[in-house]
C-alpha cells in the first residue's frame, strides 16, 4: 500500500500533507512499537515524525539507493537533522525496511 506518491519537493505538498493525514485517518501518535529495536530507531521517531507520521516507512521495502533518496528527499523538505543522523537513519532503515 501506498499512502504517498513520490514526487518532487513542492511547498503546496508540504503544507497539504498535514490536511491529507487528517483525511485519510492516519493515527497522528506513531506506531513506535511497531518498529523493530535497533541502532537508529530512536533517531528515527525523532527525525521522521517532524512533519508526517513514521508509519509509511513499515509498509515499505526500498534498496539502500532507494532509502538514500527517500532521506535526501526528506532533507530537502527540511528535516531538521544533521548528516550524521541521517546516515543512521539510512543504515537503520536498509537493516529493517530493506529490499534484497
Ligand atoms: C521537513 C518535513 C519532513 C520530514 C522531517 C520528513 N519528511 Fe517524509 N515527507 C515529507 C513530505 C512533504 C512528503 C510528501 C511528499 C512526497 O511524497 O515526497 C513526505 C513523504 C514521505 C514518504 C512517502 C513518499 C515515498 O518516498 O514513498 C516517506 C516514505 C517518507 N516521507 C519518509 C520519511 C523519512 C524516512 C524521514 C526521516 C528521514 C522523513 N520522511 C522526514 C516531509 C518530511
Amino acid at each position: 500500500m501506498t499512502l504517498f506518491r513520490p514526487h518532487h519537493p513542492s511547498g503546496r505538498a508540504f503544507f497539504a500533507l498535514p490536511i491529507f493525514a487528517l483525511l485519510l485517518g492516519i493515527p497522528v501518535s506513531a506506531a513506535d512499537d511497531q518498529f523493530p529495536e535497533g541502532p537508529g530507531k530512536a533517531v528515527l521517531l525523532k527525525v521522521c515524525t517532524q512533519c508526517h507520521s513514521a508509519d509509511p516507512v513499515l509498509t515499505l521495502h526500498r534498496t539502500r539507493e532507494e532509502w538514500k533518496d527517500t532521506v535526501d528527499a526528506m532533507k530537502g523538505y527540511g528535516a531538521e537533522a544533521t548528516d550524521e543522523q541521517l546516515g543512521i537513519i539510512l543504515d537503520y532503515l536498509v537493516k529493517n525496511f530493506g529490499k534484497s
